[in-house]
């Protein structure tokens, strides 16, 4: 399985998420104030809410609904209600092009 590209690095404000989809699966990409992308499942584990609306606190997202905040590196959830972690993809830049491969998780 290939790298799918989700969108161009350019295209990434500092500290804020983006929804994307690869093969119908939400993911939020966030490019934090270090310049690191990130790739989380977009659905927070609580409810039905897109993470993606919600708020990059330094390495978290933080759901706007309920306020869970979950690491960008792990996918767990820092802060209740969620105690479910969402997955984390691994991304790869290439140019100006942001990649991700749904198949390959990260360990969380
Ligand atoms: S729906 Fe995300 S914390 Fe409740």
């Amino acid at each position: 399985m290939t790298a799918t590209r989700v969108c161009a690095f350019s295209d990434l404000e500092q500290d804020t998420a983006m929804r994307v989809e690869v093969n119908g699966v939400p993911i939020a990409v966030v490019r934090d104030s270090n310049d690191e992308v990130h790739a989380i499942g977009d659905t927070c584990t609580h409810g039905d809410i897109s993470l993606s609306e919600g708020f990059v606190e330094g390495d978290t997202l933080e759901c706007w609904a309920h306020g869970s905040a979950f690491s960008l590196t792990t996918g767990k959830p820092l802060t209740l209600p969620a105690f479910e972690p969402v997955p984390v993809y691994a991304v790869e830049i290439d140019g100006d092009d942001v990649l991700i491969d749904i198949n390959v998780k990260k360990e969380n």
